[in-house]
């Protein structure tokens, strides 16, 4: 059994604004083995991001972590110092998101923001770090790493930039990634080659993965165990061969009925399905995904389902499974 080395325990991150309190992450829990891919997928807006989030401490006002535990190391990071946080972030975790939010630098060449994580957590002087700088972009594929290295964001392509990121977030060896969409700004064929790269450098470095996607394509070439989330809760949990074989919850059929393939057009989105998500300020009484299930009965109108077992490893919350 292999160790497990990162535990969400019932978190929950809300959001206070002025329409009321929005349960962005609402008790959610799973867990992270060593060197595995673990996906969680769901619709836009469904709390992906801020649960990922989370997890390193990184939620903006007026979101506020209320509850749960982060357990990672023996600690819970929850609890832990914001220095503690630092010297985390970037070097134990290492994260990428989609494009627009963590831009490069402008205004310093990829060789120098390679190096930056090297020099402030690992202590690199400046001659280490070039040259463990080359090694990465190697690493992550980009050719002829001993001049671009000089080079500056604009002059690599959105797939490249990428490929830079997953160096930066490699550099230190961490212990678990976090990859938030990493390639949904991205043009399809270079989607795949990325994630190929990234899962490879992974593999090489037995580092975890924490797969964030709305793209069940995506999911099944890359996650070992998946989390489908709905509305702030996890509806679904089980490995990736489960899932996909015999999804247990109405919600993760319905995705897969309209599952976009990584082969054709870019991430068409799962907005395919019928209805939509309840508006978080009004919250359906009993079962979220009630409004759009096909197989509600007076049940799920009343109460919300536990998250209970519905075959082995396979962890599921209906009072109707499938
Ligand atoms: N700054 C914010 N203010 C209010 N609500 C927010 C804010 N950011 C996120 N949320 C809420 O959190 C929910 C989950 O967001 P997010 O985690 O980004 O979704 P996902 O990554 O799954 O698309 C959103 O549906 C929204 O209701
Ligand atoms: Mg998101």
């Amino acid at each position: 059994m292999p160790t497990t080395i990162l535990q969400v325990k019932d978190l929950k991150t809300y959001f206070y604004t002025a329409e009321g309190v929005v349960k962005a992450v609402d008790g959610i829990s799973y867990e992270v083995r060593e060197a595995e891919t673990v996906a969680l997928v769901g619709e836009s807006g469904c709390g992906k991001s801020v649960s990922a989030l989370s997890i390193i401490r990184l939620v903006q006002y007026p979101g506020k972590i209320v509850g749960g535990q982060v357990l990672f190391d023996g600690e819970d990071l929850l609890q832990a110092s914001e220095d503690k946080m630092r010297s985390i972030r970037g070097k134990r975790i290492g994260m990428i998101f989609q494009e627009p939010m963590t831009s490069l630098n402008p205004v310093l060449t990829i060789g120098e923001q390679i190096a930056e994580p090297l020099r402030v957590h690992l202590k690199m002087d400046r001659k280490a770090a070039s040259q463990r700088v080359v090694e990465l972009l190697q690493s992550v594929g980009i050719p002829d790493a001993e001049r671009r290295y000089r080079d500056y964001p604009h002059q690599f392509s959105g797939g490249m930039r990428q490929r830079v990121m997953i160096a930066i977030a490699m550099s230190c060896d961490p212990k678990i990634l976090i990859a938030d969409e990493p390639t949904t700004a991205l043009d399809v064929t270079i989607q795949a080659q990325l994630l190929d790269t990234m899962t490879e450098i992974a593999r090489r470095m037995n580092t975890s993965v924490i797969l964030i996607t709305h793209n069940l394509g995506i999911v099944a070439r890359y996650a070992d165990r998946v989390n489908v989330m709905y509305a702030g809760r996890v509806v679904e949990s089980a490995g990736a061969d489960s899932i996909f074989e015999s999804p247990k919850h109405p919600y993760t059929l319905a995705l897969l009925q309209c599952v976009p393939r990584i082969d054709v057009g870019r991430s068409q989105a799962l907005s395919t399905m019928e209805g939509l998500p309840p508006n978080p300020n009004e919250m359906p009484k009993g079962c979220y995904f009630q409004p759009r299930c096909p197989y509600s009965t007076s049940v799920c109108e009343q109460e919300y389902p536990p998250l209970e077992q519905a075959g082995y490893g396979h962890m599921a919350a209906c009072f109707n499974k499938r």
